[in-house]
């Protein structure tokens, strides 16, 4: 017999599935990937062969990860219709929104509800994988009144992406650190977007619409949206002498400080640990960013006010600076980072569908019984 549970605000500490994706250890700063560090998959591997891990649960041999390699760079260019309704949305529009708008627009193109069919599912992988950094670099050609560019075929996925956006082949260094990017931002365990796709898809609902309601959650400032505010804060912030006095201030609002603290980590962020270290390889090649200064500089007054709490800088505060080296706008940030996310909340979605039931949990009801209805001349 179930019996009745405590209230946890934010679901805190509350398991809400069983899973083999992820494990994180917030107390001692370390994240697995099906049982492989983190550590490694950036060393060692690409972010398509990392989703394939993450969705399939096993690494692929050559001929596996060349399949799939294969069939994403068939599925990258997008549908005009797609372009057309592109074309209708204001340009000064965030272009999460316009990529959410996409997502679930792909739904429109694909039969539904051949859940169990293993090969509907490797096609939905496929496609979204393959479509969503199309969607994104399309968006940001067409809000500059251009025509979005096609994909290239010689070049990998994080390359290519670099290509369709700036429309420049990236140096190679450049390319293959985003594409490590995109590892280190895969995955995570049952955050706020992945739990949003796992809801969605327990409705049975079409991946599509799982992968478009992740994009909306993703998109808030206390989710992904932190490492686009991250880098408006640093602007605020101006000098590495304002530092202190800016903290002083969200101290005394009690404002949150972007890219700062974690419900799981207690320590910093064995990503932000990675992705400093390629901020770093990008300022050594290409010069430093004067805001690096200031973050650093931040990342040490927060320690020392803050790390008795645990709060230390998470995935999204040093990414915002490796982004800005590689050329991408700010407000693409997010979008960015749900290129990568992709692979995770698919793999969510699989995992959701092998042992699925429907979300549909409880609540206390706090309001009132039996009142009567009184009407409307009667109200003051
Ligand atoms: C991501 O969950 C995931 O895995 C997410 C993610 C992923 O890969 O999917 O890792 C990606 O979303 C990273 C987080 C990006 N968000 C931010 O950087 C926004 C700033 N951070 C916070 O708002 C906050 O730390 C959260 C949202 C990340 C976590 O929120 P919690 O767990 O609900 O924590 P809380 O807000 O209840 O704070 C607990 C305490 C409070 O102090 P007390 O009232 O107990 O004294 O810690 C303080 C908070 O005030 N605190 C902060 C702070 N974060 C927490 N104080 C100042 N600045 C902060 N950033």
């Amino acid at each position: 017999m179930m019996t009745a549970c405590e209230y946890r605000p934010g679901l805190d500490g509350v398991p809400a599935t069983q899973s083999s994706i992820s494990f994180v250890d917030g107390q001692n700063g370390i994240l697995e990937y099906r049982g492989i560090h983190i550590e490694e998959l950036a060393k060692h591997s690409t972010f398509l062969e990392t989703s394939y891990l993450l969705i399939w649960g096993v690494l692929p041999t050559r001929e596996e990860l060349a399949d799939f390699k294969h069939e994403v760079q068939t599925h990258r260019r997008l549908k005009y219709r797609i372009r057309d309704m592109m074309k209708c949305f204001p340009e000064s529009g965030h272009p999460m929104d316009a990529l959410q708008a996409c997502a679930a627009a792909l739904g429109l193109f694909y039969s539904r509800r051949a859940l169990e069919d293993p090969a509907y599912i490797r096609a939905a992988v496929v496609r979204l994988l393959a479509k969503i950094p199309t969607m994104v670099a399309a968006f940001q050609l067409m809000r500059k009144g251009n025509d979005p560019i096609q994909p290239r075929d010689d070049l990998d996925y994080a390359a290519n992406f670099l290509y369709m956006l700036t429309e420049q082949e990236p140096d190679p260094l450049a390319a293959q650190i985003f594409d490590v990017c995109l590892t280190l931002h895969a995955e995570h365990t049952i955050n706020a977007s992945t739990f949003s796709a796992m809801v969605t898809a327990s409705t049975l609902t079409d991946p599509y619409a799982v992968v478009a309601s992740a994009v909306g959650t993703l998109a808030g400032p206390l989710h992904g949206g932190a490492n686009e505010e991250v880098i408006l804060m640093l602007e605020e912030i101006g000098s590495v002498e304002n530092v202190q006095p800016y903290l002083e201030t969200c101290l005394e609002r009690k404002s949150k400080i972007m890219g700062f603290g974690h419900r799981v980590y207690k320590v910093k962020d064995p990503r932000a640990i990675i992705l400093q270290n390629l901020a770093e390889q990008l300022f050594e090649k290409f010069g430093r960013d004067h805001y690096y200064d200031i973050a650093i500089a931040m990342e040490k007054a927060v320690e020392e006010k803050l790390g008795h709490k645990g709060i230390y800088p998470n995935v999204d505060f040093y990414s915002g600076l490796v982004y800005r080296k590689l050329g991408i706008p700010t407000d693409l940030f997010t979008p960015v980072f749900a290129i990568a996310r992709v692979a995770g909340w698919l793999a969510h979605w699989k995992e959701q569908l092998e042992a699925n039931r429907i979300f549909r949990p409880t609540q206390i009801y706090t309001g009132d019984h039996n009142k009567p209805y009184i009407p409307i001349d009667e109200r003051n």
